[in-house]
């Protein structure tokens, strides 16, 4: 009697917790994604953070209740990339650099530093417009803890708006960021600090919204065009290497389709026990309210060197065998 009501307990408690302990759930593209509290994810222009067995997801909070002169970043946690639990705001930031009214945080990334065991905290730093073009630094002893403003600068003193992150399979931490006056995206590794970067390459496409993935024997690039918040076909490259050679870019999705309304932001790689999947992770923005904005998330097809973004579908997603499929 006393094992039947023990277990039984169990199973309640095993139940109630179910949406982080599952491993699998199904992705609604373009649909509001709310976390364990029913509200809205905040993580507009994000980044995936793989630690210790559980995905960190960090992105812009663009709460309308947010203080109008402070910037945020909000974190959460899943085991399976379905299910999010909300962990915190990590960053509440004032105008660090003085740069006035609308000043701009974006794209925030978190690269755990092995080295120091810090966490690192990278974002496109700006003034309402876009002439700072800077990246900055933040930094917390804790991967969910508060982030504490270190510096801003311009990476290998080249004017840097959007910004990518990028982890190779060896453990190497990339940014990739993109060079108006150069006109492309530079790749550029993170020294040993992390508080720097050097340069690996450079590829001469004046694209935004960089991604970097490692999948086969490839290395493939995704980047939109720059039209600001307006959607537009994305493209992608490949190289054998980081330092290339690149392909020539080619559309992610059919042009007309203007890949689904979405901006890349990020191209989250998972290996599974039965299956390798990588995962487009896009932005569908909504200006006029960005806190709105939705995701658009879907799981590439990649055969050889081409690469291609399937039309937006829910999706079942099991992450530990790393299995995808269309929900009929
Ligand atoms: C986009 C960029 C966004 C944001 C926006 C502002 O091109 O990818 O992150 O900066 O422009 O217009």
């Amino acid at each position: 009697m006393k094992r039947v009501s023990i277990s039984a307990a169990l199973l309640i408690v095993s139940l109630a917790g179910a949406p982080f302990c599952a491993a699998s759930g199904i992705v609604k593209p373009g649909d509001p994604w709310t976390d364990d509290r029913g509200q809205r994810i905040q993580a507009h222009g994000g980044g995936i953070t793989l630690w210790h067995g559980d995905y960190y997801w960090f992105g812009e909070d663009r709460t309308p209740s947010n203080e109008p002169e402070k910037r945020y970043v909000a974190c959460y946690s899943s085991r399976d990339l379905v299910h999010w639990k909300f962990r915190r705001q990590v960053l509440v930031l004032s105008d660090p650099e003085h740069l006035g009214p609308h000043w701009v945080l974006e794209r925030p990334k978190v690269y755990p530093n092995p080295h120091t065991h810090q966490f690192v905290l990278y974002a496109h730093l700006d003034d309402a417009r876009y002439k700072f073009a800077r990246v900055m630094i933040a930094v917390s002893d804790r991967i969910d803890g508060d982030y504490h403003y270190v510096k801003s600068f311009r990476p290998l003193d080249q004017e840097s708006r959007d910004i990518g992150q990028f982890v190779d399979d060896d453990g190497s931490a990339y940014l990739i960021f993109e060079s108006r006056p150069t006109k492309g995206f530079f790749i550029a590794r993170l020294t040993n600090d992390y508080m720097n970067v050097e340069k690996t390459a450079f590829i001469p496409a004046p694209l935004e919204g960089g991604a970097l993935v490692h999948a086969g024997s490839l290395y493939y690039v995704v980047g939109s065009h720059m039209t600001g918040w307006r959607p537009n076909p994305n493209v992608y490259a490949t190289a054998p290497s980081l330092a290339g050679p690149w392909t020539e870019f080619r559309d992610l999705a059919p042009t007309e389709a203007n890949n689904y309304q979405s901006q890349s932001t990020m191209l989250v790689k998972v290996v599974g026990t039965k299956k390798t999947t990588v995962i487009f992770m896009g932005d569908i923005w909504k200006p006029s309210a960005l806190w709105d904005s939705r995701y658009l998330w879907m799981p590439l097809e990649i055969s050889g060197d081409e690469m291609k973004l399937p039309p937006p579908h829910p999706w079942q997603f099991n992450a530990k065998t790393g299995e995808a499929s269309i929900v009929p």
